[in-house]
């Protein structure tokens, strides 16, 4: 079975995709003390007035968090990757990330005709309408991003990302053979796309914290891993490469696998009381603890590459808005609905229409 070659997650392992992944390392690998650590705490910095502005704007009254979450982490994604941060108020901006969001709400779906080709009869209407999004997303990232880097740049000086893949459309380098345009393209959105995992991961963050009396910058990592556990579902498959065996099971080439991450999130046989959302099984003696078979982000060559980006703005965004208020979330017909639908369920994307919450300034450190 060959599968769509485009998406990075979906496609087959490839030369080609060990390039891709190259491309992208060092920009993916935020360590602490590395330039791209410090490049990307400014982009998130940098960010963080407009929202807290949006928040004060609205006095303590609720307002819909996740448009402001969303924008704001696009543009961190946009500054770190692209070195360009759009207005808020632009509205061709505001378009590309509801797009995006819709993309992500419906990726995370799980649909079993994401991965079976013949079954996409049944959702043609679907794929016409996700067909429009992403071409409106490729209109923009051309005409706002890409044109003007094509213009401006010096290969021997790459400026962020784009430059990285222009250069590699351009030449080989060491082992890692050229990108065509359409691959870097379809590169960058799915990189940029990362945004909205970011920023519905910090919405579940932060919801689940605005329920809790002991938010506080140590309580919002093991916060964002009990969300991560509650969140995750099998939605990225494989297919053997080869004939193989996994367990003692015999797995022919070309089968379909999934690393049924539900289950290895749920099972009673693996976790205490599983069906209680509960940050504290995280933290033992004061310190964080993962169990092994804990893996959101998979494992091996094809773990997810966002991991760090996720972390570091997920931690830095929610410790500077914990900083200065302290959030909550209110009583009211939508909360009650979607706290029961969608707060705790294997699907980590919250509707586009979300919870509302209710910042107030901190008077007390
Ligand atoms: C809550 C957030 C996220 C979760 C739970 C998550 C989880 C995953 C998982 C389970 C995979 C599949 C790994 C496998 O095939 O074994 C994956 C792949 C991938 N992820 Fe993520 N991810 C998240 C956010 C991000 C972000 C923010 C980015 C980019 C900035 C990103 C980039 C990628 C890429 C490029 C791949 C494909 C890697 C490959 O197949 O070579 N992810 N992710």
């Amino acid at each position: 079975m060959k599968r769509n070659v485009a998406a990075l997650a979906l496609c087959d392992w490839s030369k080609k995709q060990v390039s891709r992944r190259n491309v992208a390392r060092h920009f993916m690998h935020v360590r602490p003390g590395s330039d791209v650590f410090q490049m990307l705490n400014d982009s998130i910095i940098t960010e963080m007035p407009a929202v807290e502005q949006q928040i004060r704007a609205a006095a303590g009254r609720p307002i819909d968090f996740k448009p402001l979450v969303q924008m704001m982490s696009c543009n961190i994604f946009c500054d770190y990757l692209c070195s360009v941060r759009f207005d808020q108020n632009d509205p061709e901006y505001q378009r590309l990330v509801r797009d995006f969001d819709e993309v992500f709400w419906d990726i995370n779906q799980g649909y079993a005709m994401d991965f079976i080709e013949w079954l996409r009869v049944f959702r043609l209407g679907t794929l016409k309408h996700l067909r429009k999004l992403s071409s409106r997303i490729r209109k923009f990232i051309c005409e706002r991003i890409v044109n003007h880097h094509k213009e401006t740049i010096d290969y021997d000086n790459p400026r962020d990302f784009v430059d990285m893949l222009l250069r590699r459309m351009n030449s080989q380098e060491g082992d890692h053979e050229r990108i065509s345009e359409t691959t870097a393209l379809y590169e960058l959105e799915d990189f940029l796309g990362g945004h909205s995992a970011v920023g519905n991961i910090i919405m579940q963050t932060v919801t689940q914290l605005s329920l809790d009396d002991r938010a506080s910058l140590p309580y919002t990592e093991s916060t964002m891993y009990e969300a991560l556990r509650v969140c995750s579902s099998p939605i990225v498959p494989h297919v053997a490469s080869r004939d193989s065996t996994i367990g003692g099971y015999d797995i022919s080439k070309d089968t379909l696998v999934f690393i049924n991450n539900y289950e290895l999130n749920t099972s009673p046989q693996l976790w205490t009381d599983p069906a209680t959302f509960n940050p504290g099984r995280f933290v033992k003696n004061g310190a964080m603890v993962k169990p092994p078979h804990f893996l959101p982000f998979s494992t091996g060559k094809r773990s997810c590459m966002g991991s760090k980006m996720l972390s570091n703005i997920t931690f830095l965004t929610i410790g500077c808005l914990l900083q200065k208020f302290d959030i909550s979330l209110p009583d009211c017909p939508k909360n009650s609905r979607m706290v029961k639908e969608h707060l705790v369920t294997g699907c980590l994307a919250l509707p586009v229409d979300s919870f509302s919450l209710v910042f107030k300034e901190r008077t007390h450190t």
